[in-house]
C-alpha cells in the first residue's frame, strides 16, 4: 500500500483513506460475496434433468418456467402420500420428491395437468432397482423408421407380430409441462429429506408451520412444438441475421468404422469388390439427459464386436481373403436410426468409399449379454426372402453362422420362425435400400430379455458385471468376469463367421476372441473409463473424455461424444499397429515417405506407462479406423418434417440447476412488503412535512456539540 505519506498531513488524510477503505471493503463484500444467498440456498450438485426433444410432429420431455419452478417439498414414498400433494396439502404448489420405484406411467398420469398443485419432480434412484423391470421406452422402438410399414409388410408393422420391448411404458416419449430431475447422489437425497423432516412434516396432527423447506428447479427450454417449427425459425434467423438465435440442434454424432483390409478411401471401391458388413450400435438413452448407461442395449454388443475385430485382425491370411470385412458402430440408432440411415444415404450418393452394391452380406449384433441358456437367435427378414434368390443367400448365411458355432460348446444357434420379422436393427435401414442378405444375432427369440431397456438401470449390474470387494482398480480392470467369458464366446463366433463369409477357410478354428480384452472393455465402459488401459490408447488432448464413472451413451448434439472417441481409439488399439514415426510425422504422415493418409489413419496416443516411472511412452498408431458423420439426412435435405429420416432435435437452454432453501409464508412475505411500503409512505410524508416546515423547524440555534465527525 502506498498510503503512508509521512508528515502531519498524513494524519487526517490517512484516517480519511482508512475510512474509505473500510467502506470499500464492506461494499465489495456485499456485492461480490452475495453472502446472503450463500447462506440460504443449498445447490444440488449431482442431478440430471429431463430436457425437451422434438421430432417432426411432437415435443417430448420436460421444462420449467423461465424463472424456475419453486414448490414446497413433499416426499412421496408410497402412492397414498400423493393425496397430500394433489388435494390435502395447504401450501401448493408442491415439489414432489418421488421414490424411484413409483416413477411409472400410471402414477405420472395422475400428476399430468395438475400444474396448480405440482411444481415439479425430483426422482431418486431406486435401490435395489425395480422388479420385475422398468423401461421408459416404447414397446415398439423406432416404429415407422424401419422396413415394415402399412404399405410394406403391414402384418409386421407397428410390432403387431412381436412387441419387442414389452415392459416399455413410453414415459420417455411423453411431454411434461413441469421440470423433472434425477437425484443421482444418495447423500444429496438424504440432505433434502432431512430438510423436509425438519420443516415440512405434520407434527402431532397440527399443520407444518413456516418457514418450509422448498426446492427450485431451473430447466427452461427455448424450443417448442416440433422440429419443423424450431428449425424453420433457426433457419430464417441464420439467413437474415449475422447473430442468429438458434433454439434447437439436430441430434448428431459420428459412426465409427474400419476395414479389415485397408483401401484407398479417397476413391470409391471398385464395383467388383465385395464387403461383409459387421454392424452394431453405440448409443442408448433414458428418461434423463445424458444418463444412458446402456449396458445391455449397447455396450455389451459393441464390446463384443470390438473383441471380434481384434481376433479377426490376428488371422495370418487376412490380406489374401477374397472379400473384405467392414466393422461399423452406428451412432444415434436409438433416435430412429440416425447413423445407419445416414450411411445408407451416403452410400447411395457415392459419398462413402463403400457402395451398397459392394455389400455381400450383413451381420448385426443386437442385445447379446442376457443369454439365459446357451441359445443365440438368428433373426432374418421375411419380406426380402419372398424372393427365392435372396432366400437362398440368407439360408447360406445362416448355415455359415451355424457352422462357425460348431467349435464353441457354450453356444447353440437357433432360428426363430421364418415368418417372424426383424427386431429393431440397423439392418432394416439397409433393407429399405437393397435386398441384401443379413442376420441379426440376439439373446432373445421374441421380446427382449432386457428388463431395463433404455432406462437408468441398464447398468453393469443388469448384465451381471461385478467385482470382488477390496480390489484395486487395476485388479478389477483385469478380473475376467463370467459375463466377459460369455461375450467372448459370442465374439469368437462373430469372428469365425466373418472370416468364412469373407471366403477364408484355413484358420477358422484358430480364431479366438480374448476374454481379457472383453473384460477390460466392459470395465472401462461400465465402471470406470479413466483407467490405465483407456488412458494409454487415447490421444493426449482427449484424455479428459475419460471420467471416474461409467461412460454415458446419449448421442447429444456436441460431438464427437466420449463414447465415439473411446470406441474409435479402442478399435485402433485392437486392430492397428504401432509404427515408428516421430510426433510430427504421425500428425502429418505426408512427411513420412513410407506412409499414406489415403489408406490409413494415424494417431499419436499417450501410450502405456513406462515400467520404472509414471511417465507414458507416446506412440504412433496406424489403423483403418475412421469416423463418418451421423447427422440425419433430413437435415441435409432440409426436410424437417420427414417421415423417411429421423427428425429428432434437442432444445437449447440457458440454465439447468436445482437448489433447496427455506421459504417464508406468502402471508409473511405480504406483511413484510406492506410494512416496507408503510415505512416508505410514512417517511415520504415526514420528509414532505419537514420540507414544508423547514423554516420553522430549523430556525432554532443549534446546540454547540462536541462532535468531531
Ligand atoms: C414424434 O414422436 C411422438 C412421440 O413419440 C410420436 O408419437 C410421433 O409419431 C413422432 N412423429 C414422427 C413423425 O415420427
Ligand atoms: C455419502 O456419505 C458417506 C458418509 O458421509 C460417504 O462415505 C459416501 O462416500 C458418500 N457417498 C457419495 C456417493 O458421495
Ligand atoms: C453442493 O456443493 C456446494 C459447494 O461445494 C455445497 O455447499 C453444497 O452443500 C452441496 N450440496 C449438497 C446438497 O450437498
Ligand atoms: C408431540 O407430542 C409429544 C407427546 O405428546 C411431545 O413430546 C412432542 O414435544 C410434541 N412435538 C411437537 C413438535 O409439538
Ligand atoms: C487414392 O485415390 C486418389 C484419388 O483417386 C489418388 O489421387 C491417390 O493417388 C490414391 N492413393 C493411393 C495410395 O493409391
Ligand atoms: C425386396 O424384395 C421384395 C420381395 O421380393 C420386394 O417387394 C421389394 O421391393 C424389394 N426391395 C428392394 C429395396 O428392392
Ligand atoms: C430377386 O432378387 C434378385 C436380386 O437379388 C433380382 O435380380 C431378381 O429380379 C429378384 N426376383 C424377383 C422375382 O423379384
Ligand atoms: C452372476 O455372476 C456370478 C459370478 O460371476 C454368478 O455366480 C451368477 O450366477 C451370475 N448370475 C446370473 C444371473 O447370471
Ligand atoms: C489355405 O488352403 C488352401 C487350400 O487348402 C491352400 O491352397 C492355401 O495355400 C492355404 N492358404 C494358406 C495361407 O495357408
Ligand atoms: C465426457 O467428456 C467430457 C469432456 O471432456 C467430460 O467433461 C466428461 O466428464 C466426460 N463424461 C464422462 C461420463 O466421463
Ligand atoms: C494397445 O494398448 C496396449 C496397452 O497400452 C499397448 O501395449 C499396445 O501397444 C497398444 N497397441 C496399439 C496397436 O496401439
Ligand atoms: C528400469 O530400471 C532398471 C533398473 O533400475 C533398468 O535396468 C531399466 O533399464 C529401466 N527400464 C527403463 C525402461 O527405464
Amino acid at each position: 500500500m502506498a498510503v503512508s505519506g509521512g508528515g502531519s498531513a498524513a494524519g487526517s488524510g490517512g484516517r480519511f483513506l482508512l475510512h474509505l477503505l473500510h467502506f470499500c471493503v464492506l461494499l465489495a463484500g456485499l456485492c461480490r460475496g452475495n453472502s446472503v444467498e450463500r447462506k440460504i440456498y443449498i445447490p444440488l450438485n449431482k442431478t440430471a434433468p429431463c430436457v425437451r426433444l422434438l421430432n417432426a410432429t411432437h415435443q417430448i420431455g420436460c421444462q420449467s418456467s423461465i424463472n424456475g419452478n419453486t414448490g414446497v417439498i413433499h416426499v412421496v414414498e408410497k402412492e397414498e402420500d400423493l393425496k397430500w400433494v394433489l388435494s390435502d396439502g395447504p401450501n401448493p404448489p408442491y415439489m414432489v420428491l418421488l421414490e424411484g420405484v413409483l416413477f411409472t406411467r400410471s402414477l405420472m398420469e395422475k400428476l399430468k395437468g395438475r400444474n396448480n398443485r405440482i411444481a415439479g419432480l425430483a426422482v431418486s434412484l431406486a435401490k435395489p432397482r425395480p422388479t420385475p423391470g422398468y423401461s421408459p421406452s416404447v414397446q415398439c422402438p423406432n416404429d415407422g423408421f424401419g422396413i415394415y410399414s402399412d404399405s410394406y409388410g403391414p402384418e409386421y408393422a407397428h410390432c403387431k407380430d412381436v412387441a419387442w420391448n414389452i415392459l416399455g411404458d413410453g414415459l420417455a416419449y411423453e411431454d411434461f409441462s413441469f421440470p423433472i430431475f434425477l437425484l443421482e447422489d444418495e447423500n444429496e437425497t438424504r440432505v433434502i429429506k432431512q430438510c423436509y423432516q425438519d420443516h415440512n412434516l405434520v407434527q402431532n396432527g397440527s399443520l407444518p408451520t413456516f418457514p418450509l423447506c422448498a426446492m427450485q428447479l431451473f430447466s427452461h427450454m427455448h424450443a417448442v412444438l416440433s422440429t419443423v417449427t424450431c428449425m424453420r425459425r433457426s433457419y430464417i434467423q441464420s439467413t437474415f441475421s449475422i447473430n442468429p438465435e438458434i433454439i434447437c440442434d439436430p441430434l448428431s454424432d459420428y459412426n465409427v468404422w474400419s476395414l479389415l483390409r485397408p483401401i484407398n478411401t479417397s476413391e470409391s471401391m471398385a464395383s467388383a469388390d465385395r464387403v461383409v458388413v459387421a454392424a452394431t450400435r453405440l448409443d442408448s438413452r433414458s428418461f434423463f439427459w445424458n444418463v444412458a448407461p446402456g449396458a445391455e442395449s449397447a455396450v455389451a454388443s459393441f464390446v463384443t464386436q470390438l473383441a471380434a475385430a481384434e481376433a479377426l485382425q490376428k488371422v495370418p491370411d487376412v490380406a489374401t481373403l477374397p472379400r473384405n470385412v467392414m466393422f461399423v458402430f452406428f451412432q444415434g440408432e436409438t433416435f430412429d436410426y440416425i447413423g445407419s440411415s445416414r450411411m445408407v444415404y451416403d452410400m447411395e450418393r457415392g459419398k462413402f468409399p463403400v457402395q451398397l452394391d459392394n455389400i455381400d452380406s450383413f451381420v448385426e449384433l443386437g442385445q447379446v449379454a442376457l443369454r439365459n441358456s446357451l441359445e443365440l437367435w438368428m433373426h432374418t427378414d421375411p419380406m426380402s426372402q419372398k424372393n427365392a434368390s435372396v432366400r437362398n443367400q440368407v439360408e447360406a448365411l445362416l448355415d455359415t453362422v451355424e457352422k462357425s458355432s460348431t467349435g464353441i460348446p457354450t453356444l447353440v444357434l437357433q432360428r426363430p420362425s421364418q415368418s417372424q420379422p426383424l427386431p429393431p436393427s440397423s439392418l432394416q435401414r439397409f433393407l429399405r435400400a437393397r435386398n441384401i442378405s443379413g442376420v441379426v444375432l440376439t439373446d432373445h427369440s421374441a421380446a427382449f430379455h432386457n428388463h431395463y431397456f433404455e432406462s437408468v438401470y441398464d447398468t453393469a449390474e443388469n448384465i451381471n458385471v461385478s467385482y470382488p470387494k477390496g480390489q484395486s482398480p487395476e485388479e478389477d480392470l483385469n478380473e475376467v468376469t463370467e459375463t466377459a467369458k460369455a461375450l467372448a464366446d459370442v465374439a469368437t463366433l462373430l469372428g469365425r463367421t466373418l472370416y468364412q463369409l469373407a471366403g477364408g477357410t484355413n484358420f477358422s478354428d484358430s480364431i479366438q476372441a480374448n476374454p481379457q480384452t472383453v473384460t477390460r472393455l466392459l470395465y472401462g465402459f461400465l465402471v470406470r473409463s479413466n483407467n490405465s488401459w483407456f488412458q494409454s490408447f487415447m490421444r493426449h488432448d482427449l484424455r479428459s473424455f475419460l471420467g471416474d464413472g461409467p461412460l454415458q451413451h446419449y448421442i447429444a448434439v456436441s460431438s464427437p461424444t466420449n463414447t465415439t472417441y473411446v470406441v474409435q481409439y479402442a478399435l485402433a488399439n485392437l486392430t492397428g499397429t504401432v509404427v515408428d514415426l516421430t510426433r510430427e510425422q504421425c500428425q502429418d504422415p505426408s512427411k513420412a515417405p513410407s506412409e499414406n493418409k489415403d489408406i490409413y489413419e494415424y494417431s499419436w496416443v499417450q501410450g502405456p506407462l513406462d515400467i520404472n516411472s509414471t511417465e507414458r511412452l507416446p506412440q504412433c498408431v496406424r489403423s483403418t479406423v475412421r469416423l463418418a458423420r451421423a447427422l440425419s439426412p433430413a437435415f441435409e435435405l432440409k426436410q424437417w418434417g420427414s417421415k423417411e429420416y429421423s427428425t429428432w432435435t434437442e432444445s437449447r437452454w440457458k440454465d439447468i440447476s436445482a437448489r433447496i432453501f427455506l421459504i417464508a409464508s406468502k402471508e409473511l412475505e405480504f406483511i413484510t412488503l406492506m410494512v416496507g411500503l408503510g415505512i416508505l409512505i410514512f417517511s415520504l410524508v415526514v420528509t414532505y412535512c419537514i420540507n414544508a416546515k423547514a423554516d420553522v423547524l430549523f430556525m432554532a440555534p443549534r446546540e454547540p456539540g462536541s462532535v468531531s465527525y
